[in-house]
């Protein structure tokens, strides 16, 4: 393997070595780069992506561009992770903020790294009904018409931006309500109509006939009544022909609710057996006084091994590593009192604050290996 060694001052003025790798070195422990990238020493990480591709898993994170100007948070992503997610920079209040404006250059970051990197991409999302996650112009044009027009229109515009670089699109999220089993009527039922989904991925599917369209949503894991009817209308989605390839089951796990063993699995089989693949799609397991670091383990190993058992294809966290998670953000926090169980720092994911390898990460590596 070829390294060279480069000695960077840090802004501390501290000496911090950092391993730079080759573009043919770095497919040990990660994917191949057109260019090279400094990466630090594996030590005991590096195996997460890894495992995933030699098992045809995709291990994905979601990133920002913001994250991706930080060489370690890139290096982390790199060495760890074989796909990412944009989890903030393509939604619309960031790529469109007025109705004649559009704001690319996050999602562009994101997408020209992983294109750099040959990572695939989860665009995230496209229609999102949570209010305040919409740009006041989209949630204040009251014409069912023009509502329609400009919607259809910016999944055209944005996906057809990235047809072929980004491979797979979390084209709907979160449609159900965030503590029933139904559909929620939020903007784009009510100017759209209950098909909305259907409009939105059969336009979707226009602009880019290659890309992997998904519906994603929260709650599945648990296998309750929720679960039963989202599958149903994914059954019906299926049998009318609409364009959707996946869903995303996104697994945060902000209670301690505990997932009944077996219930993520059959969730799982039953949306493949609709000829649906099924991904985690956004993990994180928050730890606190009610649920120590090991608990977390025991969660995380759940999850992804029900997962697998029941044929998912992709695991994505929530995030990088614990220094950067939307869990410790104040404005997130606001909105959600459950967090209060869960105090800052939350500490959710595999990687530690400094991308250190966590137990939970050994603990999802050793159920990839032993799939
Ligand atoms: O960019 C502004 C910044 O200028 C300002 O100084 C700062 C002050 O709070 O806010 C920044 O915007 C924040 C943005 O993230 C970027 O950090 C927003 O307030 C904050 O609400 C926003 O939160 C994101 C949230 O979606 C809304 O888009 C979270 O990071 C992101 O993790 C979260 O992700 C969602 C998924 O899309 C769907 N599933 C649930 C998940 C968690 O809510």
């Amino acid at each position: 393997m070829r390294r060279n060694r480069r000695i960077f001052r840090s802004r501390a003025g501290g000496v911090a070595v950092v391993i730079v790798l080759s573009a043919s070195s770095l497919v040990s422990c990660g994917p191949t780069a057109s260019s090279p990238v400094p990466v630090p020493a594996c030590t005991t990480a590096c195996e997460l992506g890894q495992l995933g591709r030699d098992r045809g898993i995709t291990i994905g994170a979601a990133v920002t561009a913001d994250g991706l100007r930080d060489p370690a948070y890139a290096a982390a992503v790199l060495q760890n992770f074989n796909a990412v997610t944009t989890e903030i920079d393509m939604k619309w209040r960031v790529v469109h903020p007025t109705s004649d404006s559009w704001v690319w250059a996050g999602a562009d970051a994101v997408v020209d790294f992983a294109s750099r990197h040959s990572l695939p991409v989860r665009g995230h999302t496209l229609v999102w009904g949570k209010e305040s996650a919409n740009p006041s112009w989209l949630v204040g044009t009251t014409s069912p018409a023009a509502f329609r027009s400009a919607v259809l229109s910016a999944i055209t515009t944005e996906v057809g931006r990235y047809a072929g670089r980004v491979q797979r699109w979390d084209v709907v999220n979160e449609p159900f309500t965030s503590d029933g089993n139904e559909l929620d009527h939020n903007v784009f039922y009510q100017r759209m109509g209950p098909d909305y989904i259907e409009q939105a991925l059969r336009t979707a599917h226009a602009a880019d006939p290659s890309a992997g369209l998904w519906i994603n949503e929260s709650g599945l894991e648990l296998g309750t009544s929720r679960a039963d009817n989202f599958i149903a209308m994914a059954a019906a989605l299926v049998a009318r022909g609409v364009p959707l390839q996946g869903i995303g089951i996104q697994a945060h796990r902000l209670t301690s609710s505990v997932i009944q063993p077996g219930r993520l699995a059959s969730v799982v089989r039953r949306l493949r057996a609709l000829g649906l693949q099924v991904a985690i799609t956004e993990l994180d397991v928050p730890t606190g006084p009610t649920r120590s670091e090991s608990d977390q383990v025991d969660v995380d190993r759940q999850i992804a091994g029900e997962c697998l058992d029941g044929g998912c294809t992709e695991i994505t966290t929530w995030g990088v590593s614990d220094g950067a998670t939307w869990l410790d953000q104040p404005a997130n926090r606001a909105d959600l009192p459950a967090l209060e169980a869960f105090p800052v720092p939350t500490r959710p994911l595999l990687l530690d604050t400094a991308y250190r390898p966590k137990a939970a990460y050994r603990a999802v590596a050793d159920v990839l290996r032993a799939h």
